[in-house]
């Protein structure tokens, strides 16, 4: 263990299993191994007969996978339409008066809109981008507050053959005309603005800074939401009410080459240029809708559905549009954050819609955590039947308060691993079959094979290591776009025929997957390659804290000495006593090697927009350098504020 070149070593365990109920496996739709053992035995078969089940084709494919490594193409020659799949189909076979979605917004407005009146709002809304000029194979940008017009819009550029690019409407200009700039999008539809905890955010003067950079634009369309003031530029912007005046409600939807580009999706990377990741149109909707039916167990009957991600990341492409629509689910989109009016605002929406399936991020869990249970307590949340976690490692402990406060014991939680690259989902349970342990995601689906290996590529069996996808697979990416060689480079160059992830993983000795983070985030105690999952997980374990975030900072003695930030639960106290209690706590939980040297406490820890924790900055605080790119900070006073406090620490030491 004490090897240098050890890859990742394996020092948290956690015990506690959590089977499936019998009334669970009855009613799920996998409840026995056979989906495991239909891909184990022909896997381009299995694949096959899902695209054929679970999508309608315009033009049956031939070849399923030609694989000329790293490319790959699926389902050779088929034609589909994505909008077809996912709206049509439904209204065709009697279910337009389904309701697609239960929209929300902030400030309370509700709106329900059903298959069919999606269908004629997605018609009609592609004739006006055939209107503006939008052809097949164009750009559309896309930035926007979370509104019915946000899946609208996505949905009427698959219906035209326009591949969309969705900038999260909490981008900054600057992001957003670096994105627009690389694909060269012909247009950009907006807002004037949208709602966020009370206030309003500006989005389309944004949008009129970005395109100062910007020659490729030729129209910007607004909607209306917060009837803030704005600048509309004559003869290129337009309002979307007024757009669809009088446009029909009927578009032929193009029929699609398998292959064909259905959208990009920059992927912020924390320092290097964003990359603008690529995926086409059959194999992504063919992984997305098998993924989301039976990760989720969907029984379009009688679910809803609520994803609570941001439509702008891939979380929302994938669960909240195409995977949900293409299975002809019910699901709620809710514009705004989750502590407006009061930190109960979730969980009054689950009560009131009477949600049956909740999918978020650890990172909105460990919040919740931190407000109290008393938030959920006062709703029935007795609708719920299963919850999902995405996004990051899911600590043991917020996985068994998911389970407990939200769950109320009664639901199980499946911890999704993928990522924008792998288009859905690749490492879960089967929420019927597969007995859970709290922080593992358990097994790669069916369909999907993985290994973890060391640093020299061989299979590890047992212990920690690197994630590395040995198949290809549907959803995967196609590339970055205008860049094969960094696609290779960054993907496919660590480990000869392996797509690296860039994550840890280690498998216990029932063959479970715990994932370790970002190996770029493993510290190097006295030659201990250390995990700063593993350590997060143990500071979460004690009553006290709500979230953890730990770097490795310089030290003469044992090269990197473990920091741990940490916010505590309302209602504790911060104090040195605290601190001591959690270096001996991690002490006992995983060994004495990894006990934080010191401890520094934070009421928020520094996160991305998508709600990930930021450790490289931590460790830029920690090691007394300036900071490095704070671009993609969600909230830049945070690190200031843990900055000055570190520096206290560090005088008492
Ligand atoms: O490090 C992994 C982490 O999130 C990364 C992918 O981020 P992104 O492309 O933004 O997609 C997020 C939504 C799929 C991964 O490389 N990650 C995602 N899910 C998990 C996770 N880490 C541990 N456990 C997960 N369930």
């Amino acid at each position: 263990m004490s090897d240098n070149n050890a890859t990742i070593e394996d020092y948290f365990s956690e015990d506690r299993v959590f089977t499936p109920t019998d009334n669970f496996s009855k009613q799920a739709l996998a409840n026995d191994l056979s989906l495991y053992e239909s891909a184990e035995a022909d896997f381009e078969k299995f694949w096959e007969s899902q695209a054929k089940e679970l999508l309608d084709w315009y033009e049956p494919f031939g070849q399923v996978c030609e694989w000329q490594l790293p490319f790959s193409k699926w389902f050779i020659g088929g034609k589909l339409n994505v909008s077809f799949n996912c709206l049509d189909r439904h209204v065709l076979a009697g279910r337009g008066g389904k309701v697609a979605y239960y929209w929300e917004g902030e400030p309370g407005e509700k709106i329900s809109v059903t298959y069919s009146e999606l269908l004629d709002q997605v018609s009609q809304f592609a004739n006006c981008l055939k209107n503006l000029g939008v052809k097949k194979g164009d750009r559309v940008a896309i930035y926007m507050p979370m509104i019915l017009e946000l899946p609208i819009a996505m949905l009427a550029c698959t219906r035209i053959g326009a591949a969309h690019s969705v900038v999260f409407g909490g981008f900054s200009s600057d992001a957003l005309a670096g994105r627009i700039n690389d694909a060269q999008a012909k247009l950009v539809i907006t807002a004037d603005g949208g709602y966020r905890r009370g206030a309003t955010v500006q989005l389309k003067s944004n949008v009129d800074l970005a395109l100062e950079e910007c020659s490729t634009v030729d129209h910007v369309v607004v909607v209306r939401r917060t009837n803030t003031q704005v600048n509309m530029v004559a003869g290129r912007d337009v309002w979307w009410d007024e757009l669809i005046t009088g446009v029909s409600t009927k578009c032929e939807p193009v029929a699609m080459d398998s292959e064909d580009l259905l959208f990009l999706l920059y992927t912020s990377g924390t320092t290097a240029k964003p990359k603008g990741i690529m995926h086409t149109t059959g194999g992504y909707l063919t992984q997305v809708a098998y993924t989301h039916k039976y990760v989720f167990d969907l029984k379009p009957e009688s679910d809803i559905y609520w994803c609570a991600a941001d439509i702008g990341w891939v979380t929302g492409h994938s669960y909240i549009l195409y995977g949900p629509l293409t299975n002809g689910a019910t699901s709620i989109i809710y514009e705004g954050t989750p502590d407006f009016p009061d930190k109960d605002r979730w969980w009054d929406i689950i009560e009131r819609y009477k949600v049956t399936i909740l999918y978020t991020a650890p990172t909105a869990i460990r919040t919740f955590m931190k407000w109290g249970e008393e938030y959920p307590s006062k709703h029935d949340l007795s609708s719920l039947r299963l919850l999902g976690s995405v996004g990051e490692p899911i600590n043991p402990e917020a996985w068994i308060w998911y389970y407990t406060h939200i769950g109320q014991s009664n639901c199980p939680v499946v911890d999704t691993w993928w990522q924008t690259e792998t288009g859905g989902i690749m490492i879960s349970p089967l929420p019927g079959v597969t007995k859970l342990k709290p922080g593992s995601a358990t097994f790669a689906l069916p369909g999907i094979f993985v290994e973890v290996v060391d640093d020299n590529g061989n299979k590890v069996e047992k212990g920690g290591g690197y994630l590395t996808i040995v198949r290809p697979w549907p959803g995967m990416l196609r590339g970055i776009y205008g860049d094969p060689e960094r696609y290779r480079e960054t993907y496919w160059s660590r480990f000869e025929g392996r797509y690296f992830a860039g994550d840890g993983a280690k498998v216990d000795d029932d063959g479970y997957l715990w994932l370790l983070g970002r190996v770029d985030d493993v510290m190097n105690v006295s030659g201990h390659r250390i995990s700063t999952t593993e350590v997060e997980s143990a500071l979460v374990d004690h009553p006290s804290v709500a979230e953890a975030a730990v770097v490795g900072a310089n030290d003469p003695t044992t090269g990197q000495a473990i920091i741990g930030f940490v916010t505590l639960k309302s209602g504790e106290t911060q104090s040195s006593e605290k601190g001591e209690e959690l270096r001996a706590h991690v002490a006992r939980v995983i060994g004495a090697i990894a006990r934080p040297k010191t401890i520094i406490f934070t009421d928020e820890l520094p996160k991305t927009r998508s709600g990930k924790i930021m450790r490289r900055l931590l460790a830029d605080v920690a090691n007394g350098r300036s900071l490095g790119d704070t671009t993609t900070l969600a909230d830049p006073s945070v690190v200031e504020e843990i900055r000055s406090k570190a520096s206290d620490s560090t005088a008492e030491d």
